[in-house]
């Protein structure tokens, strides 16, 4: 191959590394892409959409479930009684914005006043989210009601329980709630909330429809050394969604 052959080949490959670059980060593009896939009961997201909340808040989650389920119930009216840094807020912004919609938006957080644990959220929805500390692997505040409290699993799973009811009582006929949550493991015991619900959770929750598993990357655990883990590591989360009856 001649120089400026070589030189235009390069180029061309430049061109298109660069292009494909310019692609990938093209979040919108993506996210609609993903939206018209059909949702399954395992999602991965390896990278963090930047579109829908805040990274840097500690524990904050990739809007794209939420906003897959959204899209799949064509939920009309959407609540959020844990908001934490407005995932789900940008999230509904985002796709009213995108695709002309009006889908109604109620979202509460104890940092702003309101306790999941003894409120429900104002009005009915077709789609309520929960998405709960795991105990208190992180703190977000010194609020002895907030969920991330130091206290044990058993007093952990009761407010669990009641912000659940609350939520649900938030749910029109019909319409669907969706909790995510993540495993604990603690001087080698398994702690599974998700199970708990399932298989004793408050009543009103409504029909099990779904379980998701979504991978988790990027969390705290990853920076462990595979060798000194005597368990398989954890790597996902667990949403159950519910259908109101
Ligand atoms: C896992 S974070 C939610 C993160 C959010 N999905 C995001 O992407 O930013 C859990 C949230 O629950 C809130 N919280 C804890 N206890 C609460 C309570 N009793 N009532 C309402 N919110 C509570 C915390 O303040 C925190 O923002």
């Amino acid at each position: 191959m001649r120089e400026t052959e070589l030189a235009e080949y390069t180029n061309g490959e430049l061109r298109e590394a660069n292009q494909y670059q310019a692609e990938a980060k093209d979040w919108n593009r993506v996210v609609r892409t993903e939206l018209e896939q059909p949702l399954t009961s395992f999602v991965s997201y390896p990278e963090r959409c930047p579109l829908f909340g805040d990274g840097r808040f500690r524990g904050n989650c990739d809007g794209r479930l939420f906003l897959s389920l959204v899209w799949h119930y064509k939920a009309l009216s959407v609540a959020d009684p844990m908001m934490g840094s407005g995932t789900t807020k940008d999230g509904v912004n985002w796709l009213n914005a995108q695709y002309r919609g009006c889908i109604e938006y109620w979202g509460g957080d104890l940092s702003s006043g309101f306790n999941a644990t003894a409120e429900s959220p104002p009005g009915e929805y077709d789609l309520v989210w929960l998405h709960p500390p795991y105990w208190d692997i992180i703190t977000y505040s010194d609020d002895p009601r907030d969920l991330s409290a130091r206290v044990s699993y058993v007093q952990y799973l009761s407010r669990l329980f009641e912000s659940l009811a609350q939520a649900a009582k938030a749910v029109r006929p019909g319409g669907h709630l969706a909790v995510l949550l993540g495993d604990i493991r603690r001087r080698g015991n398994y702690f599974n909330p998700a199970w708990e619900i399932w298989a004793g959770g408050p009543p009103g929750l409504g029909r099990l429809a779904s379980v998701i598993i979504k991978a988790q990357h990027a969390c705290g655990s990853d920076r462990v050394g595979y060798s000194s883990l005597p368990d398989p590591r954890i790597m996902h989360e667990t949403c159950l969604v519910f259908e109101k009856q």
